[in-house]
């Protein structure tokens, strides 16, 4: 999978489909990788080239200096794409990863050709949230990433299959804990993003878990309903925050509907 010095700062993503496929740029979770979206990257849909960041500090992407906004990992993914001499991309991501999307249509409209938001919401943090986020941050630099293997009941369903919670527990606890602090930090400066995807006027694809904690089906129906061009919410049968990763195929279904339809 391609590594590249980009800016001096060593930068990963996984990649799969054509290279003259149309692109699909993907960002990930908070506090994953892009092997998170290993079930898409096996199965892209014909004529789809998904490029999956690993974001700055995570997987195997280098960290950068200073608080991960989200409007940095939108630039990092930007980055990629001019590397990639790549002009315009459907963006989107799971959670966080739907934050940078956001932010990258914030920073640049012209490079976005549709939108996919997975488990994800519009609005910004609160003051309490914020706070939460600023204490985990500083338990992430004080102790490591152990307490964040805390938040694993709430990324996947209850009845989730334990090779899946194995899964996900290494995903998390690879995690460099200066990063997911830099990102932690970084979502709770987040941009309330609801008047930007009012003004967004392309197609967009919403998916949600059903039994989503974190951002249940109550905030993508809100964001959807911000979205002129969004079909309805897919929303997946029995799992949580992950969805791409605990009902690939169904997931997988609804992104090749909906990449291959676009013009
Ligand atoms: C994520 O799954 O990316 C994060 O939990 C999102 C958040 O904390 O707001």
């Amino acid at each position: 999978m391609p590594s590249q010095k980009i800016d001096g700062f060593l930068t990963h993503w996984r990649t799969s489909g054509p290279a003259d496929g149309k692109p699909v740029l993907l960002f990930h979770a908070f506090p994953l990788s892009s092997e998170a979206f290993a079930p898409q990257l096996d199965a892209a849909p014909p004529g789809i080239r998904y490029i999956c960041p690993d974001h700055r500090g995570f997987g195997g992407s280098a960290l950068r200096p200073g608080v991960a906004t989200m409007e940095e990992l939108a630039r990092d993914g930007l980055r990629v794409l001019d590397t990639l001499n790549i002009g315009t991309a459907v963006v989107g991501g799971v959670s966080m990863g739907g934050y940078a999307a956001m932010a990258l249509l914030r920073l640049d409209p012209s490079r976005v050709k549709g939108l996919v938001l997975m488990d994800t919401q519009a609005g910004a943090d609160d003051a309490a949230a914020n706070e939460r986020r600023e204490a985990m941050a500083a338990d992430l630099e004080k102790n490591g990433i152990g307490g964040l293997v805390a938040m694993l009941p709430k990324l996947i369903a209850a009845d989730s299959k334990p090779f899946l919670r194995a899964r996900v527990e290494a995903m998390i606890r690879a995690t460099n804990p200066a990063a997911a602090a830099a990102a932690t930090r970084g979502m709770g400066q987040r941009e309330d993003s609801r008047e930007l995807l009012q003004r967004f006027g392309g197609p967009a694809l919403v998916i949600v878990g059903e039994k989503d904690e974190i951002t249940p089906v109550a905030k993508a129906n809100e964001l959807a309903a911000l979205l002129s061009g969004v079909k309805p919410v897919v929303v997946v049968p029995g799992v949580g925050h992950l969805a791409n990763l605990e009902a690939p195929g169904v997931v997988n279904e609804a992104l090749a509907g909906f990449l291959t339809g676009l013009a």
